[in-house]
């Protein structure tokens, strides 16, 4: 089921009044659901010593969202300079933060380990030598190559960019060891968007084995291993939710058997985005024009490239869409099959393809399900078209606007420069 039922029933009621304040569009998203949602991730995973979820910043880097994740407790995973900027400006330090970067340069490195640095994520072997202050704390993105496959979205692992080979993970760990580091860890992400937890389970056995490999080669004691995200949700209304309480069951079997064998137990991690705010997203528009070409076409007053462009990106993405009356009543039966679309001289800028809906009128909400992960994150400026106000639904009823919308002065910003030229050299 998209966009839970407790979230529909707090907001759609509510819609005619924060349009009539705030105007569409706008993405607001649901605090209750995303506190719920951690809650019940903690509670899944409370027999597993040291569980900790990274929340992956990539997928909503909004400060408000940042902090309800740490009053969860959780940390944060970050991949860039912004997105470790951001994180220290909203109270993660050190090893709150899980830095995954990759292609990663020398002031990036610099960047990672000031401020009381981070969890080092190495991506690839050649950064041991390139990391300019090596931590005693290190951890290495593992990719299984041939040995195993992630599900389609992320690719097959011999063909995605991250990581260290298989032939090459312990040596990498060895040449930490040369160069300082004490602690350790391990980290892979070799599914996408996957609802079946036996994909997960998958990689928690994969990632003990290779613990075990290197512990053995190498006589070290792993700290954690961290299955990152790419934890699935129900985007449409016949999807089966993600099965965490068998995740959390399967993954505590496995550490409980490392234990008996090793005498310790490393801490399980994730760096769950889509999982933690994807459904606790939405997207409110306005219909603002009806057209009849070939097909039938809703107009909205939104773009999918800034406000949400996973629609037009994947051809797989589906967001579902509730149509409301200007009252805030769903509009039900009399359905037609449309496009939904945007503003955009590109003909992907389409919210929905073929959809069948309920009629709708000029005037009319369109509700736009499930935008809080990697929907606005993603969003870009093509055309001109700039980037929706972020609103949040608070656990009181109150909303706040918690990002403003974007204006063509922020567009134009980067035109506002001291003239340089480079003289004929
Ligand atoms: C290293 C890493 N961790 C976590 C995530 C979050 O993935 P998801 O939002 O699918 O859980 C991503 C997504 O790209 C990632 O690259």
């Amino acid at each position: 089921m998209p966009m839970s039922k407790s979230f529909q029933e707090r907001l759609f009621p509510a819609l005619p009044k924060i349009i009539e304040y705030f105007g569409t569009p706008f993405h607001i998203f649901d605090e209750q659901g995303i506190i719920d949602t951690g809650e019940v991730l903690k509670r899944n995973f409370k027999d597993v010593i040291g569980f900790r979820e990274y929340y992956a910043v990539k997928a909503l880097p909004n400060p408000t969202i940042l902090k309800i994740m740490r009053k969860l407790g959780f940390g944060l995973d970050c991949s860039s300079a912004s997105e470790l900027t951001l994180g220290r400006l909203n109270g993660f330090h050190g090893e709150d933060i899980m830095f995954s970067s990759n292609d990663t340069s020398t002031e990036l490195f610099n960047i990672a380990m000031a401020d009381g640095g981070c969890i080092l994520n190495l991506d690839d072997i050649s950064m041991i030598d390139k990391v300019p202050e090596f931590p005693k704390l290190i951890c290495f993105r593992y990719n299984p190559g041939e040995r195993r496959t992630g599900n389609q979205i992320i690719g097959i692992p011999v063909e995605a960019k991250y990581g260290l080979r298989h032939d090459q993970i312990v040596d990498g760990y060895r040449m930490a060891i040369k160069r300082g580091a004490k602690r350790f860890g391990l980290h892979t992400m070799i599914v996408s968007n996957e609802r079946n937890y036996l994909y997960m389970v998958e990689t928690v056995r994969m990632l003990i084995e290779v613990m075990e490999m290197v512990s053995q080669a190498l006589g070290i004691k792993f700290e954690f291993f961290n299955i990152s995200g790419g934890v699935g949700i129900p985007y449409r209304p016949e999807d089966r939710p993600f099965d965490m309480p068998a995740l959390a069951k399967e993954a505590k079997k496995l550490i409980d058997g490392f234990q008996h064998k090793y005498g310790y137990s490393p801490k399980l991690f994730t760096e769950c985005g889509r999982y933690m705010t994807g459904p606790h997203g939405a997207l409110v528009m306005t219909a603002i024009n009806r057209m009849s070409k070939y097909r039938e076409y809703v107009g909205v007053n939104a773009a999918t490239m800034s406000a949400n462009p996973r629609p037009a990106m994947y051809e797989t993405a589906y967001h579902h869409i509730t149509v409301l009356d200007p009252a805030g009543n769903p509009r039900r039966g009399n359905e037609e099959t449309v496009d939904v679309v945007g503003p955009l001289c590109e003909n992907n800028d389409k919210f929905a393809k073929q959809r069948l809906l309920p009629k709708v009128e000029i005037g009319d909400i369109i509700v736009q399900h499930d935008t809080g992960a990697h929907s606005p994150a993603m969003g870009g400026n093509y055309n001109g078209w700039t980037r929706p106000q972020e609103l949040l639904l608070h656990t009181d009823g109150s909303v706040e606007l918690i990002r403003r919308a974007e204006t063509m002065d922020d567009l134009f910003a980067t035109f506002n420069f001291k003239p340089k030229v480079l003289k004929k050299p």
